[in-house]
């Protein structure tokens, strides 16, 4: 049997109306406080979400969590695999919270039967695992390609617009492009999520990247343990925690990575050169930037830096192209210059002008608070800063030497 598209025939309804939608709009939580806060409360039903990612980074595990919890909640779900086989999917529900609940499993490549199952089935929650190995045999192109995945997407999503149901599609993201990115299916769905993380680290990040319910930019994170993926305690510090506290030419600066603040550490090492040519070498910031940073204190400071060379380094792997950490910035390479730790209590904030000037970052309020909960207790911050955050001495600053002197940075 071939089940037909579901094509509504337009026509206009009264807003006042409430009845004649086929559904509300109901978010369901997904049992992790990360996951819900990086799509605004959790999964809405009647909704498409895109799960991308390379293989391997967590995708699976990520939705099969999500599928236990909602089970045990009373919710219907069905996960469809398209890779994998019965015992898998079901073992690996069972190792992550689900050996009590009942989640239906379809093992199916052709749309068709899936089509057909979320139909009879009626799940309220539906995971597919993954859309590039879905496809339809009526179309000539193989499994994967774009015209196959635009296809089975948007039928899935007719399908669960019409049912109610929350639908998740995984995307696979291949370096080689062998399969069509998720990126062809951005437009098709209404929230499309990546999720990140380096294969050595047992971090990951679910970054939102569109989302028709509510705000994009937040970010959820994780870390992979033995029982799946865990909520990361502590996430705005995760960044430092191989910090080493007192070292010269270490600063400390709050980022913000989408709507969250991550403490994130800025390094630098001067040395001198013999070298007429010193060297700049920059990881995590943008050459140019720190090349203008540089000038600014030779000029307006008097530092001299033509024999020195200089290397400068965000950790954690963060790039970090916010002119806010130009403060930061400044200071760790006085402070490595001075040999002088910067006292470990202090953050620094702010946009450096051409004229040394400190400009007030956007979101200062929001960084210091994250900061203090970190036992951070003193921001150095532009002068237009007028707020005070309690439990935090903020000293306001016009210009770098005013700023050096208050991080007790004086050099000759
Ligand atoms: P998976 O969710 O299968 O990735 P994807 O669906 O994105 O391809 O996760 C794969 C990796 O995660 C795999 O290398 C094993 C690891 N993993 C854990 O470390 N702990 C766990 O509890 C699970 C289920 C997986
Ligand atoms: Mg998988």
């Amino acid at each position: 049997m071939r089940v037909r598209r579901i094509a509504n025939r337009p026509s206009v309804c009264d807003s006042q109306d409430l009845g004649s939608k086929p559904f509300a709009l109901e978010t369901i939580s997904t049992g992790s406080f990360e996951f819900d806060r990086s799509l605004g409360g959790g999964v809405t039903l009647g909704s498409v979400t895109l799960i991308g990612g390379e293989p391997g980074i967590g995708k699976s595990t990520l939705l099969t969590q999500f599928l236990a919890t909602a089970a045990n909640g009373g919710h219907r779900c069905l996960y469809v695999s398209a890779e994998e086989s019965q015992p898998q999917v079901a073992g690996r529900i069972s190792r992550l919270g689900g050996a009590d609940s009942s989640i239906g499993i379809l093992i199916a490549n052709e749309l068709e039967d899936i089509e057909e199952q979320l139909l009879s089935y009626k799940p309220e929650i539906v995971v597919v695992d993954s859309i590039q190995t879905v496809s339809d045999s009526s179309l000539a192109s193989s499994a994967g390609s774009v015209n196959q995945v635009r296809e089975c997407a948007t039928r899935l999503s007719d399908i669960a617009k019409f049912e109610g149901i929350a639908l998740l599609l995984v995307g696979h993201v291949t370096k080689d492009g062998t399969l069509a990115g998720p990126r062809v299916l951005e437009h098709l769905v209404d929230t499309v999520a990546y999720f990140e993380g380096d294969r050595d680290s047992t971090l990951r990040i679910l970054r939102v990247i569109k989302h028709r319910f509510g705000p994009v930019g937040d970010l959820g994170m994780f870390e992979m343990g033995d029982a799946g993926l865990a909520d990361l305690e502590n996430a705005t510090g995760v960044h430092l925690v191989d910090r080493v506290e007192g070292q010269p030419g270490s600063t400390v600066f709050p980022a913000l990575d989408g709507r969250r603040v991550m403490l994130t550490e800025v390094q630098a090492l001067v040395v001198p050169t013999a070298s007429e040519q010193p060297r700049r070498v920059v990881t995590g910031l943008e050459m140019s930037r720190v090349l203008l940073l540089l000038a600014v204190l030779e000029k307006k400071i008097g530092v001299r830096l033509h024999n020195k060379d200089v290397f400068l380094s965000v950790t954690g792997g963060v790039r970090l192209s916010d002119p806010a950490a130009d403060l930061a910035v400044i200071a760790a390479v006085v402070s490595s210059l001075v040999d002088r730790p910067v006292a470990p209590s202090i953050v620094f904030i702010g946009e450096v002008g051409l004229g040394g000037e400190i400009r007030t970052a956007s979101n200062t309020r929001q960084r210091i608070s994250e900061a203090y909960r970190l036992g951070f207790t003193m921001g150095i911050v532009g002068v237009n800063f007028v707020e005070d955050v309690a439990g935090v001495s903020t000293v306001r600053v016009k210009d770098v030497r005013a700023a050096l002197a208050e991080a007790s940075l004086h050099f000759r």
